[in-house]
């Protein structure tokens, strides 16, 4: 049985920490579908097809690795999927309570559905989409946190912007 697991995000930008957990998770399971949430309420630096070409880019060379935009509920995401697992990672004990909280919602919906929960690397636990963002935005140094090509992309954002 071929098993297909999604590990859905905002990915605004892809950090080295999930890359981490994109690597591992396509080791385990056979098919992963990276979701990346297109979400107007959440008003991201990157639209949602800049952080899928960013993704796509940088998971190139795993074969296995499939990235894909969506929008509305993750259990519906993982429904059309055929997926059964969602991925999280988990940084420290500041994100359990949300984590909990949406895994336990998400199976309340679906049953079927669980939550597999991956230690981020330690090497990577202080590290957060929001930061890189920040650190950017003041034209910091951000190559020890994401892919060169995306440090580029973000560069060129905040170029753009003023
Ligand atoms: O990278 P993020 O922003 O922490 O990812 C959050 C994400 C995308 C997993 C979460 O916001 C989500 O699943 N959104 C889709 C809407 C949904 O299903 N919400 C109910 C979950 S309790």
């Amino acid at each position: 049985m071929m098993r297909t697991a999604i590990y859905p995000g905002s990915f605004d930008p892809v950090t080295f920490g999930h890359l981490d957990i994109i690597h591992r998770a396509s080791k385990i399971f056979d098919h992963l579908i990276v979701g990346v949430l297109s979400n107007q309420s959440k008003q991201p630096l990157f639209a949602v097809e800049e952080r899928v070409d960013m993704l796509r880019e940088v998971v190139k060379e795993l074969p296995n690795v499939e990235i894909t935009s969506f929008s509305g509920l993750l259990v519906d995401f993982a429904r059309a999927c055929n997926s059964q697992v969602v991925i999280r990672g988990l940084r420290a004990i500041t994100d359990f309570e949300y984590e909990l909280q949406m895994s336990q919602t998400n199976h309340i919906m679906n049953p079927d559905l669980d939550t597999v929960f991956f230690t981020t690397d330690l090497k990577y636990s202080y590290l957060s989409s929001s930061t890189v963002r920040e650190v950017a935005y003041f034209h910091g140094d951000i190559s020890a946190f994401v892919p060169p090509l995306v440090e580029q992309e973000m560069h060129k954002k905040f170029s753009d912007m003023k």
